[in-house]
């Protein structure tokens, strides 16, 4: 069978225009497939949410897996996920053996209010995909979350349990599962919790601002989950891509997040001691435990947001971190960016 494929030219300020874009026409035979399966041949992998929290590291975890393509960079025209043939095209003309989609409408409380892009980012755009890269044969990458779950009972969520979402943001992300179930075998969903990291805006960042300008921070503590580092979810994400080439893969849903469980309050009391600890801030300001109901938020939260890791651990041969150890890197890595 004859295909193109088209083949971005991965210099900084080429853009991904006609004119950049060389149609090569090559026999995509078995011998190819099987290339590829022996790892002699370099993977192509497309990219969507370069620009998020996650998306930032993945790509140098992917970098070195093979060929990234990601809309939004090096002269690559950002693809609007709202926009479902412009994610059909940019995936037919990538030609990828991969698609990772870290991309996500991720305001949780805006969702509420802004239901119609919410729903066209989180549920509509994973099928499209998925049912794109059906045809082009490849594998889906795809990340989901702890608010699909109402947040009853105590224990860590197992993937086998019923979502049951509470907020709009959770009932678009639980859409843009069912999905890509419906279109694709070959997906990999992996649900995480309470992500950070370094690069954009999150809770662990905001306390430490915070804890610079006030003596006394509210905090809430009867909200119980796992904060997950996105290097975590980059670098497990890499080694299942790593293990596609030895054989039949463990395609599904899975709980990816770092190890043990805690609060709000008590995460923010573990980052603000060890930025204190590394000179980020000069105290550790008071910190109020206080309930969900003395914090009302636009959107209604989980209070039980734990997802059990045994069964990502158990497949992939992984030794998820204890969230711990991930925040105390994340808090020396902003003292050293800082130096
Ligand atoms: N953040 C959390 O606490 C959390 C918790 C559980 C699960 N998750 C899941 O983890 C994954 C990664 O989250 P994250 O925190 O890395 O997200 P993030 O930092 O908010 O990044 C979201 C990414 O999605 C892109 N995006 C949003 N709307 C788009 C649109 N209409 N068209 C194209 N791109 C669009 C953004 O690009 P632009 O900047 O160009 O818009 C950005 O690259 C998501 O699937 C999220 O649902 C996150």
């Amino acid at each position: 069978m004859i295909v193109l494929i088209a083949v971005a030219t991965h210099i900084a300020g080429v853009g991904w225009s006609s004119d950049s874009v060389k149609m090569l026409a090559v026999e995509k035979c078995t011998e190819d497939r099987r290339a590829l399966q022996n790892g002699t041949q370099k993977l192509k992998i497309l990219l969507f949410g370069g620009t998020g929290q996650l998306g930032f590291d993945l790509y140098p975890e992917l970098a070195v897996l093979g060929d990234v393509i990601v809309p939004g960079w090096h002269g690559i025209p950002r693809v609007d996920l709202t926009d479902a043939r412009a994610v059909e095209q940019m995936i037919e003309r990538a030609e990828a053996d991969i698609v990772v989609n870290a991309a996500a409408y991720t305001a949780v409380d805006k969702a509420e209010s802004d239901q119609a892009v919410a729903h066209a980012v989180n549920a509509v755009a994973p099928g499209v995909m998925a049912r794109q890269v059906n045809k082009s044969g490849g594998v889906l990458f795809h990340y989901s979350t702890d608010y699909v779950f109402d947040g009853a009972g105590q224990l860590p969520h197992l993937e086998e349990e019923q979502p049951r979402p509470l907020n709009v943001y959770g009932l678009t992300k639980r859409g843009g599962e069912i999905a890509i179930q419906k279109e694709l075998a070959r997906h990999y969903i992996f649900r995480t919790s309470w992500v950070y990291s370094p690069h954009g805006k999150n809770f662990p960042k905001t306390m430490i601002e915070l804890a610079r300008e006030r003596d006394s921070l509210n905090i809430v503590c009867d909200q119980f989950g796992v904060p997950t580092h996105t290097r975590l979810l980059a670098g497990a994400t890499a080694h299942v891509i790593r293990g596609l080439s030895a054989g039949p893969s463990n395609w599904g849903l899975y709980h990816l997040t770092a190890s043990g469980e805690t609060n709000w309050h008590a995460f923010a009391k573990y980052v603000l001691e060890v930025a204190a600890a590394e000179g980020l801030i000069s105290r550790v300001p008071h910190l109020k435990a206080i309930s969900s109901a003395q914090y009302p938020q636009i959107a209604k939260r989980p209070q039980n947001s734990r997802l059990s890791n045994s069964k990502f651990q158990n497949v992939f041969g992984l030794v998820l971190p204890h969230w711990t150890v991930e925040a105390g890197h994340f808090v020396q890595t902003l003292a050293m960016i800082k130096k």
